[in-house]
């Protein structure tokens, strides 16, 4: 590619991105600098939807700078078509907590239950984060937990990269809205999207990633240690993430053993 036709993509790269932004609510963004911060990562700050350039040139591009509540994100969803996740959904699941939650968990997309209550992870999933939460001695309710994307994928396959690229944006500011000190991608379509990577969710968790200044925490799925058994290695993994987590908040890290 000459300098010329690069430039060309990375202008209409950029001229989609923005668009896609002021289709979902936001009139501008701040390029601020981004706060000097010590991760151990190789993941670059994300901007979520793939620009076709290299991700170096996302480093300005920082979570939106205007405190605005969940309530006006909501509205501005409204009764969302953007995408072909639309046409299916029972009911959009737009996100559940405490708007000034300290912990904020970004699970991939709703499942059945969470399409029928238009709440996020409310079956067995949820029953799985729940025991996480409880056992982090914290409650939900002072948490704050959302998706990827707000509707449910057909058979709960993972979300299309269409369909990340149009929800994103709405994450993007709940997170900004919520300023948690702390986030947790749950499993590999939120770890990826968020971090803007292909690496397995294996090799990214148990350290932070830098997102836009804030530690994120990727970490198995709960549905993943539904599949393994609640005393599985990857339990303890998880449990392993949850400790360093709760150490970065100073919130108190309750002992557990493993029962064999
Ligand atoms: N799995 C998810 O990723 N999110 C939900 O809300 C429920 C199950």
């Amino acid at each position: 590619m000459n300098r010329l036709s690069g430039h060309t993509n990375l202008f209409a790269s950029l001229t989609s991105y923005l668009q896609s932004l002021q289709e979902s609510g936001l009139d501008g963004i701040p390029l601020e600098m981004m706060k000097p911060m010590q991760f151990e990562t190789e993941a670059q700050p994300a901007i979520f939807m793939k620009t076709g350039v290299s991700d170096g040139m996302n480093e300005n591009i920082s979570l939106p700078g205007k405190s605005e509540s969940l309530e006006h994100i909501r509205k501005d969803l409204g009764d969302c078509q953007r995408c072909k996740l639309g046409t299916t959904r029972k009911n959009l699941v737009f996100g559940v907590g405490n708007p000034k939650a300290r912990l904020l968990f970004v699970g991939e997309g709703p499942g059945a239950d969470e399409d029928a209550q238009g709440l996020p992870f409310v079956g067995d999933a949820g029953k799985m984060l729940n025991r996480i939460i409880t056992a982090m001695n914290l409650e939900r309710d002072e948490v704050y937990i959302c998706n990827v994307v707000k509707c449910r994928p057909p058979q709960n396959r993972p979300p299309e990269s269409d369909e990340v690229a149009l929800c994103s944006p709405f994450l993007l500011r709940q997170i900004s809205s919520v300023k948690p000190e702390v986030i947790v991608a749950l499993g590999t379509s939120a770890a990826q999207a968020l971090l803007q990577t292909k690496t397995p969710i294996s090799k990214l968790r148990s350290k932070f990633h830098n997102f836009h200044g804030t530690p994120l925490m990727p970490t198995y799925h709960p549905s993943y240690l539904l599949r393994t058994g609640g005393n599985s290695d990857s339990f303890w993994s998880v449990w392993d993430d949850m400790t360093q987590v709760l150490q970065l908040l100073k919130l108190p890290v309750p002992v557990k053993t493993r029962k064999r």
